[in-house]
């Protein structure tokens, strides 16, 4: 707890890190197991990210278990382009992304895997949590400027490993029926795919 104005106003209540594994248990197949580096995860009340942390860091876990070393940097990219966040406050919004990032260069820095602030793992990492990670409203679905709040699949390229293509939504789009979600696709911007490692580095595909 913060202050009793923000308890009140926002709600502002945090889970206990052993409750936030309790309930994450509840999901240990889909967060652990399988196709798990995928699986999409959304907090649309994030607070200073205690379960978007957790969630991640039981993906790494299981990445360093199930794949081999050299897979490691994007499938690690991968699972932090699965985990969703909306945060409405300004201090919270910024910790949740902090966090994340650091939880992820601690992962690599474990393993001697270079991952310093000028490095393609470090800055896609970044950039990824920064698109994911969003201050705004869930019950409005705007987001901090009044917008409403864009969200990007990140899908991978079934027949290139490692490569990404940007698919942008609105969170809106995610509350309505299947006929508008196609719609909203088809107004959207696209993206050309690239290495899930220079995701920070591409362009539009009419830039
Ligand atoms: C009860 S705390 C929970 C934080 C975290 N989910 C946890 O369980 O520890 C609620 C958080 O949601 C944020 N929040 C409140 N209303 C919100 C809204 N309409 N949209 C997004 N975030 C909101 C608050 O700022 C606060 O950080």
């Amino acid at each position: 707890m913060k202050s009793r104005h923000r308890v009140r106003t926002y709600g502002e209540v945090f889970t206990p890190r052993h409750m936030v594994n309790r309930m994450l248990d509840l999901v240990r197949e889909d967060l652990e197991t399988g196709d798990f580096v995928d699986k999409t995860f959304l907090e649309p009340a994030a607070g200073h990210g205690n379960f978007l942390v957790a969630i991640l860091r039981r993906k790494l876990h299981a990445i360093e278990k199930e794949y081999p070393p050299a897979l490691w940097p994007q499938e690690s990219l991968f699972a932090v382009a699965s985990i969703y966040g909306i945060e409405l406050l300004e201090d919270n919004h910024r910790d949740a992304k902090a966090i994340m990032l650091a939880e992820f260069l601690s992962f690599h820095q474990a393993h001697g895997i270079p991952c310093g602030p000028r490095t393609n793992l470090h800055q896609a990492a970044a950039f990824l949590i920064d698109a994911n990670v969003v201050r705004g409203d869930t019950l409005t679905g705007l987001d901090w400027h009044g917008e409403e709040i864009q969200f990007s699949w990140w899908n991978r390229i079934p027949e290139a490993p490692g490569m990404a293509q940007r698919e942008p939504f609105t969170f809106a789009s995610l509350r309505h029926s299947t006929t508008d979600f196609a719609m909203n696709f088809a107004a959207s911007d696209s993206y050309q795919a690239c290495r899930i490692e220079k995701v920070h580095e591409q362009e539009k595909a009419d830039d």
